[in-house]
């Protein structure tokens, strides 16, 4: 039995099938799992996740109570759920992602979209079986009173159902994402909005990453559930019963990062990068090709940029790597297109025989994306609304020069804004501005900025984020029932 656990919708690894039928176990990415890797090993916590693929499906099967710590895989302490696929995919792909990250990031088109009808409703069944299997796992697997943070959008129903079952447990919930205001929330069918709120209300912790996304949660669920909420005390109650909500901005673990960053295939990398760009300036990019990161605007915003300053021409370029996810879903296959459509329309306009003006990448190699982030002279950052955004945190760390241009609607502008220079996403002559301030600031200002930007951006790493969350849950009292 375990004392703290933590349930994720990712895992730290996954599986694939070899042609031979063998399994390869591969570490996990993405930015909640690498926060929540290197932290869970060293507490002891016993991490839930699901099985996400064909392969995760057969290792969980074979793991005994699908424990792959068990199998023999050096995995800490990690139970895999082996949910149905089609349960998994509904709930992942129509619920999670094409639901409720497209309301808490404000990403409808709403004259088109959505409908709820009764395909929603099946998939929504989904999600609750697939929240119920969570419960189920964490109600058999923990210690009495022990201490389980619950991650994400994927989960927002795991904690009432957790409490249900188990009482005596004391639970944190924490969204990685932003919270969407009542009239957006509220999009969704009034009995789905209302069971999110209440399943995330059945913590006795509610995280978040920023003080608006917190304040969000709360006027939704005085909105929509006529509960008491007191913004000052961060308190809400509902039905008889409290919950604490917390605002704990995740930061960047500066000497791991560095550490890696300083390794030959980052410097090789480097070398290559160097090679193709000369001593050209460097404007930076790095994302997940996310329909929130706002990767067209930022192109052509670099378009206006270059339109509007002819002396800049084959002396910048700028370095978009955009690497793919969540390809299930129509809405990003259709965005990665327009993506490298902007692309070429640039490379048409502005490439001479000895000048790319725009290098885009759309495959995911890590160490390159560490080069250039040591390489950059500008970061831009300029996602529509996110709710932290590691990049604008990592890229200050590792680049000794970098200008940061980052949007207002990120989490971390209310921590990285005094020192960064802050655009309105949707507003691309404002970015442009921005881009051009960026590339002409003098040096030693951007040394200033720069070293508040990392103080800012290691003030909570991974494990005293951890850490903080625990904390407010041993400081809650006896247990409420
Ligand atoms: C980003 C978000 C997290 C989310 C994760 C899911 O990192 O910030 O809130 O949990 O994406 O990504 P995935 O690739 O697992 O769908």
């Amino acid at each position: 039995m375990n004392s703290v656990l933590v349930a994720s919708n990712r895992g730290p690894v996954s599986f694939t099938v070899d042609d031979d039928g063998a399994l390869t176990m591969k570490r996990g990415g993405g930015g909640l799992v690498s926060g929540l890797s290197g932290v869970t090993k060293d507490h002891g916590v016993l991490w839930v996740c699901a099985a996400l693929s064909d392969g995760d499906r057969i290792a969980a099967r074979q793991a005994p109570g699908g424990r792959l710590d068990h199998a023999g895989y050096d995995t800490g302490a990690l139970r895999m759920l082996d949910i149905p696929a089609a349960t998994f995919h509904r709930a992942y792909n129509a619920v999670a992602n094409s639901t409720l990250w497209f309301v808490n990031h404000l990403l409808y088109d709403t004259p088109n979209a959505p409908s709820f009808g009764s395909r929603f409703l099946r998939e929504w069944e989904s999600y609750r079986d697939y929240n119920g299997a969570f419960a189920l796992a964490l109600a058999e697997e923990a210690h009495h009173g022990a201490r389980v943070m619950v991650q994400d959008y994927h989960l927002t129903l795991t904690p009432a159902m957790l409490r249900a079952e188990r009482p005596d447990l004391r639970i944190a919930h924490f969204s990685h994402t932003p919270w969407a205001p009542p009239e957006y929330f509220s999009l969704l069918p009034d009995d789905v909005a209302r069971e999110v709120l209440e399943g995330i209300l059945g913590a006795d912790h509610a995280g978040f990453l920023a003080t608006r996304w917190a304040d969000a949660f709360m006027d939704c669920c005085r909105a929509l559930l006529g509960a008491r909420v007191d913004h000052a005390a961060r308190t809400i109650i509902h039905e008889g019963r409290t919950t604490r909500v917390g605002v704990h901005g995740l930061g960047v673990d500066g000497d791991a990062l560095c550490e890696r960053a300083g390794e030959p295939d980052v410097e090789s990398h480097m070398a290559a990068l160097r090679d193709q760009v000369g001593d050209r300036a460097l404007i930076v990019r790095i994302d997940r090709t996310e329909l929130s990161k706002n990767i067209v605007r930022g192109l052509l915003a670099y378009r206006e940029f270059l339109a509007a300053h002819p002396e800049w021409h084959g002396r910048v370029v700028h370095l978009a790597f955009a690497y793919p996810s969540r390809h299930d879903l129509p809405e990003y296959r259709e965005y990665t297109a327009s993506v490298q459509r902007c692309a070429q329309e640039i490379e048409d306009e502005y490439a001479t025989e000895d000048w790319d003006p725009l290098i885009l990448n759309v495959n995911d190699d890590y160490p390159r994306s560490l080069a250039a982030y040591r390489m950059a002279d500008v970061l831009l950052v300029n996602p529509i609304r996110d709710g932290m955004n590691l990049v604008a945190k990592e890229g200050p760390i590792l680049s000794p020069r970098a200008a940061l241009v980052l949007s207002r609607e990120a989490g971390a502008a209310a921590e990285l804004g005094p020192h960064a220079l802050v655009v309105n996403p949707y507003d691309i002559s404002d970015t442009a501005g921005a881009l051009h301030e960026a590339l002409v600031m003098p040096e030693e200002e951007r040394v200033r900025r720069r070293r508040e930007l990392v103080a800012a951006a290691t003030a909570l790493p991974p494990e005293r984020w951890l850490e903080a969350q625990l904390d407010a849950l041993d400081k809650l009292g006896p247990t409420q029932g």
